[in-house]
C-alpha cells in the first residue's frame, strides 16, 4: 500500500537540506505520497529557497511574527503540525536539524503517536546553552525519533553515548546533495547573469564573504564581531567583504549600526541560495557562524574561520578545512590576518577533502525507509 510521508521545515537550512529527500520520495509516486509542510518560522528566507528547489508547500503554517521568541514559535508550530498531522494521517514525519520546527514538528508526531524521522542526527556540543536552544533542540529530536541519519561517525557515537542505537544510520549530510544540485544549475542557467549582478565587486581586491546570526551572540559578542569586520576592511587595503545580512533584528540592528557605509563592506539582504554558491565559489574564504555554510565550503575549496566558541561540527576544524576563531575580535582579527599573509596555511585549509558527505545521502535515506518502514 502506498505511504504517505510527511516532510515538515520552517527555516532556511532546512528547506535546503530537507529539498533532496523530498525530490527522492517525489521520484517514486507509486510507493510513497509526499507532502510537505512548511511552519513559515521563516519567511522570505524559506519562500526562497523553497522557490529555488521547485518545492510547493502542500500546507503552509506562516506562523513568522517580527522578533518572535521562542515561545512564540514552539506553540504556533506545535499545535499548527498537530492539526496537519491529524489531517493527513501520515505514515512517518520528517524533521531536519535543530531548529524550534525540528522540536516541535518531532513531538507533534509523537503526540499523534506516528514515527518520526531525524535527517542530521547526533550532531552534540555537550553544552546546553551553545548553541542555544539547538543543542537542547537536537537532544531532544532524538528520543522522540524513530529513524536516526547521521551525517558522519560522530553522530552515531553521540547517539550510543546516548543509549540510541536502533534504526540509526551514517548517510553523510543531505546539504552536499543540495550544493552539487545548485553549483550544477548555476553553472549551467545563472552564470552570465550573476557575473552583471555582482558587478559592484571589484575584481582586484580578495572577497570574503561573512554570515552570522545566532542566538548566543546576540548582544555584545555580535558587536565585537562587527567591529572585527570593521577592522578587517581598515586593515587590509585589499580585500572586500560581502556581507549578506539575516532578517532576524538582532543582527541587523548592530550591522546596521557598526558596519553601514563603510569602505569596501557590502551590505547585502539574505540572498536566494544559487547567488550565495556562486559568492561562495568566488571568495577567497569565509567567516561565518553558520552550520551550513561549515559544511559546504570545504567542497568548493574554501577556507572557513568559524565564528564560535564551540562547534558541534569539530569534523571540518579536524579535516583543516575551517578554524574556530570565537567571537572576539581579536582572535578573529587573528585568523584573518593568517589566512590573508601565510599562503601555506591557506592552501593547506583550501585543499581538504569535504568529512561531511558526497552528494548521494538522499538516495541513501530514500533506500534504508522504502527497505525498513513497516
Ligand atoms: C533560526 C533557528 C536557527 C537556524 C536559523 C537559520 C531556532 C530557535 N533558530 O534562527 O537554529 O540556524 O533559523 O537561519 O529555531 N526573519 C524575517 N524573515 C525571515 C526569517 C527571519 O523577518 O524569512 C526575522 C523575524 O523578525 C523573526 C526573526 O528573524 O522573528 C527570527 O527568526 P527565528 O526563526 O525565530 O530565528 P533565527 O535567528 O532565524
Ligand atoms: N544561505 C543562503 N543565503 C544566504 C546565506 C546562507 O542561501 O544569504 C544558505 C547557506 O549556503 C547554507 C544555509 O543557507 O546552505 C545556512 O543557513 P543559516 O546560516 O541561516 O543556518 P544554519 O546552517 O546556521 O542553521
Amino acid at each position: 500500500m502506498k505511504k504517505t510521508v510527511l516532510f515538515v521545515c520552517g527555516t532556511r537550512p532546512e528547506a535546503i537540506k530537507m529539498a533532496p529527500v523530498v525530490k527522492a520520495f517525489a521520484a517514486h509516486p507509486q510507493a510513497f505520497e509526499a507532502r510537505l509542510c512548511a511552519t513559515g518560522q521563516h519567511k522570505q528566507m524559506l519562500e526562497q529557497t523553497l522557490r529555488f528547489f521547485g518545492l510547493t508547500p502542500d500546507v503552509d503554517l506562516a506562523i513568522m511574527k517580527q522578533g518572535q521568541t521562542l515561545y512564540d514559535v514552539t506553540t504556533a508550530v506545535l499545535t499548527g503540525i498537530g492539526d496537519v498531522i491529524k489531517k493527513l494521517a501520515p505514515q512517518l514525519v520528517f524533521v531536519q536539524g535543530d531548529t524550534t520546527t525540528a522540536l516541535a514538528g518531532a513531538l507533534a508526531a509523537f503526540y499523534e503517536k506516528v514515527p518520526v524521522a531525524h535527517i542530521e542526527a547526533g550532531l552534540r556540543t555537550g553544552d546546553k546553552m551553545a548553541p542555544w536552544p539547538e543543542e537542547m533542540n537536537r537532544l531532544l529530536v532524538s528520543r522522540l525519533s524513530d529513524f536516526h541519519f547521521a551525517p558522519t561517525e560522530a553522530g552515531r557515537a553521540h547517539l550510543k553515548a546516548e543509549n540510541v542505537t536502533r534504526n540509526v544510520h551514517v548517510v553523510g549530510n543531505t546539504v552536499i546533495d543540495a550544493l552539487f544540485e545548485c553549483v550544477r544549475i548555476v553553472e549551467r542557467d545563472y552564470d552570465e547573469a550573476f557575473k552583471k549582478e555582482f558587478s559592484f565587486l571589484d575584481p582586484s581586491k580578495q572577497l570574503i564573504l561573512v554570515t552570522g546570526h545566532r542566538r548566543e551572540s546576540f548582544g555584545e559578542p555580535f558587536a565585537e564581531i562587527c567591529r572585527a569586520l570593521a577592522d578587517i576592511v581598515r586593515q587590509f587595503p585589499r580585500v572586500q567583504l560581502v556581507y549578506p545580512v539575516h532578517l532576524n533584528p538582532n543582527v541587523r540592528a548592530p550591522v546596521d549600526a557598526i558596519l553601514r557605509g563603510l569602505n569596501r563592506v557590502h551590505l547585502l539582504e539574505p540572498l536566494e541560495y544559487p547567488k550565495l554558491v556562486w559568492l561562495m565559489k568566488r571568495s577567497h574564504f569565509i567567516i561565518t557562524d553558520s552550520g551550513g555554510i561549515q559544511e559546504e565550503a570545504p567542497s568548493l575549496g574554501k577556507p572557513v574561520l568559524v565564528m564560535r566558541e564551540v562547534t558541534e561540527r569539530p569534523e571540518g576544524i579536524a579535516a583543516g578545512c575551517a578554524r574556530l576563531v570565537g567571537n572576539r575580535r581579536e582572535s578573529i582579527l587573528n585568523g584573518v590576518k593568517e589566512l590573508l599573509t601565510d599562503t601555506a596555511a591557506y592552501t593547506r585549509m583550501a585543499k581538504t577533502a569535504n568529512p561531511y558527505g558526497d552528494g548521494t545521502s538522499s538516495q541513501a535515506i530514500y533506500d534504508i525507509i522504502s527497505r525498513d518502514l513497516p
